[in-house]
């Protein structure tokens, strides 16, 4: 699959002031042999960094001024447009940004912080009405996957996280297979049983937006990826790049995986 879409997604999590942040994207730009196509794509690849919001207008600032082919993203957004909500971003703020992407349903959010399939699609809709790609995350802890329920739970993550939205909003959208066991510890997934997983994801994507959408919708693979697993993972027929976590958070681990994504 020579003219898949190659994505490759940092989540900074909460790491990084807004001043190492700078630095890391400019590290980033530095190191990167960085070759612009008419895409806007670093030799085919499409590299998103999503810190944390507190960084996003100075690496906006940053990303404006130098116009490098690196897009931006935020972890989280809330679903109304203003109002008295303590503490949330809109997708108002975001695209006041140029945000273009948002991480939305990681299971570090699922897991510490309620999320559930009703408010992850309430998020997706809200950045979809204001034109911000979702990158919408979903996965199995190692309980379900050891009980053989893998497949069941992601497919009722799909269709909690999409219901309402029709084939034309999903032109728009990322998705993201993360097993909650591989995510920070080291473990990754086997590459042929995540491609196995991201075919089910196409197949329920099938169910609901048809075939075209199913095949389109680029899907990325979650959880301990790295410079010298990366090329395992693109290998695969399904799988259209990785958010990283860990590895993106240090300028030559986070190009290392970017180059060998190509
Ligand atoms: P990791 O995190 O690469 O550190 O495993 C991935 C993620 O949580 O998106």
């Amino acid at each position: 699959m020579q003219d898949k879409r190659r994505i490759i997604a940092g989540n900074w999590k909460m790491y990084k002031t807004s001043k190492e942040a700078v630095a890391l994207v400019q590290g980033l730009e530095d190191k990167l042999d960085i070759l612009t196509n008419n895409d806007n794509e670093i030799d085919g690849v499409e590299v998103i960094v999503c810190p944390p919001f507190t960084a996003l207008k100075s690496i906006y600032t940053v990303l404006w001024q130098d116009k490098p082919p690196i897009k931006l993203g935020a972890q989280d957004v809330f679903w109304e447009d203003e109002g008295a909500y303590t503490g949330e971003v809109s997708p108002l703020m975001l695209k006041d940004l140029e945000c273009e992407f948002v991480i939305i349903g990681h299971s570090e959010r699922r897991t510490y912080f309620g999320e559930t399939d009703e408010t992850v699609n309430k998020k997706v809709k809200a950045a979809l009405k204001h034109r911000i790609t979702p990158i919408m995350c979903c996965g199995e802890s190692l309980e379900q996957r050891e009980v053989g329920e893998t497949q069941a739970f992601i497919e009722s993550q799909i269709l909690g996280g999409t219901e309402g939205l029709t084939a034309g909003d999903m032109k728009r959208f990322i998705i993201a297979y993360e097993p909650i066991w591989a995510i920070g510890t080291g473990k990754t997934a086997l590459p042929e049983d995540a491609n196995d997983v991201i075919r089910h994801i196409r197949t329920v994507l099938a169910s609901r937006f048809g075939d075209d959408v199913a095949k389109a919708v680029p899907i990325l693979y979650g959880g301990s990826v790295k410079g010298g697993n990366i090329a395992d993972f693109m290998a695969e027929s399904e799988i259209n790049g990785a958010l990283v976590g860990g590895a993106s958070l240090d300028v030559d681990s986070f190009a290392d995986i970017i180059k060998n994504a190509r």
